[in-house]
């Protein structure tokens, strides 16, 4: 296999769209910036504008400038911006990708490493990796291959598999990343850590202690300019299937025998698979006020741009204890927070005056903003007999450590480079994902199933009374806002 010294080329297909220009290439620059990138090293911008490699640097430090205005420096710049270059061609055709497989040719190194981005729109990866087939691009007889897919993957399950057997004929699994960016926020890692990098969790970490599991990805933006996209999708497919399952993932698996990408991936997808069948009325779903006047949107539009779920893990540590799970746009504010919900004494010594009013341990891992962890305790009030009130023990991240938290894109395409598929998602796992969601898609569908109708729900709000409701069945409520602010 080559060495070190082997030409490193990331090729990002799509890069005249949006995710280059904000997330990639700051990423690639930061990690450049900060000695972990290859020094050896070329990025290629593929798209169909006619760009010089001037015009491409040009618009790329613009992006810098614009997204990621802390890390650009002049001197630091000028040391990154030849190791872009630019080819013009329809990657998903033949000629195109003729074209640019001459440009990448023509270079001086023997050996060679390649990790081949898609950040174009899923109709095109298939095009593009057939032809990266067609013309020999996956072979890797002078220097690895790599295929980095963004999401979504599929819209169901048959298309995700159809996909993967596309993908497949051209690429081998171990070469195939699946990118979920929630992965790569350093808060989502960090639950493994807060796991089981500490022995005092484990031990309570059950249905024996655990009462129930929260997991809140609150946005405050609308669908913005993506509603053409949107309306077809909805936010099952946009947050759920990936984010939302990704992180219950990491909050319900059993401990893995190691962070090796294996070892990580078959506990994940234990999880999934041990998910019972979500039942339809164990779903809310809502639409914010006046979705249907966003751009691309049908004006009948029942597509939901929020859910909540329950559901249940048929295993041995987590029988019969609910996980909620919602998400939605156009919220109050963007919070994304899991909160571990634990049982109340068995016995109360102190006098309580009102009961629904206790608050009972709450550990709450804050993923974004403000990321942390808080843990909520009674404390004793001062100068009183029996009086006590919550608490909270919190550790920031932004106080603790000195210096930002790197974009979760500077993780994941170093750990692509490095050749580490532990926080990229495989094809087992998403098959069990969609496996979960496509009968909840179906629910929503069939006026028969016993979910519950759409709900319009007012902008800025913390979504549907539905969601409340689900939870008020079992005496419960959402914890999330009322002590963390
Ligand atoms: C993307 C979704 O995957 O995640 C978007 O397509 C969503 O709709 C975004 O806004 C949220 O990501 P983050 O990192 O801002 O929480």
């Amino acid at each position: 296999m080559p060495n070190g010294s082997a030409l490193t080329t990331v090729v990002i297909f799509g890069a005249s769209g949006d995710l280059t220009v904000r997330k990639l290439v700051p990423a690639l620059y930061n990690q450049f910036v900060k000695g972990r990138l290859p020094k050896h090293l070329r990025v290629v911008g593929v798209s169909r504008s006619e760009l010089s490699d001037d015009d491409f640097r040009a618009k790329m430090r613009e992006g810098v400038a614009e997204f990621a205005p802390d890390l650009l420096s002049d001197p630091q710049w000028e040391e990154f911006a030849p190791h872009l270059k630019y080819v013009a061609a329809d990657a998903g055709a033949h000629d195109g990708m003729g074209k640019l497989n001459a440009a990448l040719d023509a270079c001086d190194d023997d050996l060679e490493n390649r990790l081949y981005y898609l950040s174009v729109a899923p109709a095109l990866y298939t095009p593009i990796v057939k032809q990266l087939g067609e013309h020999g691009m996956a072979d890797e007889s002078t220097g690895w291959r790599r295929l980095v897919v963004e999401k979504p993957f599929g819209t169901d399950l048959r298309t995700a598999r159809e996909l993967d057997g596309n993908i497949h004929r051209v690429f081998e699994e171990r070469q195939v990343y699946r990118i979920d960016h929630y992965l790569g926020k350093e808060t989502a890692q960090n639950i493994l850590f807060f796991r089981f990098a500490n022995a005092i969790f484990e031990p309570i970490w059950n249905r024996n202690t655990i009462n129930n599991v929260q997991i809140t990805v609150a946005e405050k933006v609308d669908v913005e300019h993506r509603g053409a996209f949107y309306d077809k999708a909805g936010i099952l497919r946009d947050m759920f299937q990936n984010h939302l399952l990704q992180l219950l993932t990491l909050v319900a698996m059993e401990p893995p025998n190691s962070l090796d990408a294996d070892a990580l991936r078959d506990e994940k997808v234990k999880i999934l698979r041990a998910i019972h069948p979500i039942l339809p009325e164990h779903t809310v779903r809502g639409q914010y006020a006046n979705y249907t006047r966003a751009e691309g949107v049908a004006d009948d539009s029942q597509t939901p741009t929020y859910a909540a779920l329950q559901l249940y893990i048929d295993n041995w540590r987590w029988k019969g204890i609910p996980f909620y799970l919602r998400s939605g746009k156009a919220l109050t504010r963007k919070q994304s927070e899991i909160i571990i919900e634990f049982n109340r004494p068995p016995v109360m010594m102190f006098k309580v005056s009102d009961e629904s009013q206790f608050t009972p341990n709450l550990l709450s891992i804050r993923i974004q903003p403000d990321e942390g962890i808080h843990l909520t305790i009674q404390a004793k009030e001062p100068d009183s007999a029996q009086k006590r009130r919550p608490v909270d023990l919190t550790f920031h991240y932004r106080s603790e450590f000195n210096g930002g938290i790197p974009d979760s894109y500077e993780r994941l395409l170093v750990d692509a480079l490095n050749g580490d598929a532990a926080l990229f998602i495989r094809s087992d796992e998403i098959e069990a994902a969609w496996s979960l969601m496509d009968p909840v898609l179906q629910a929503w569908e069939n006026p028969n199933s016993g979910a519950p109708a759409l709900e319009i729900y007012p902008r800025g709000s913390w979504g549907p009374d539905g969601a409340d409701a689900l939870l008020a069945r079992s005496g419960r409520v959402w914890r999330i806002g009322d002590l963390h602010n």
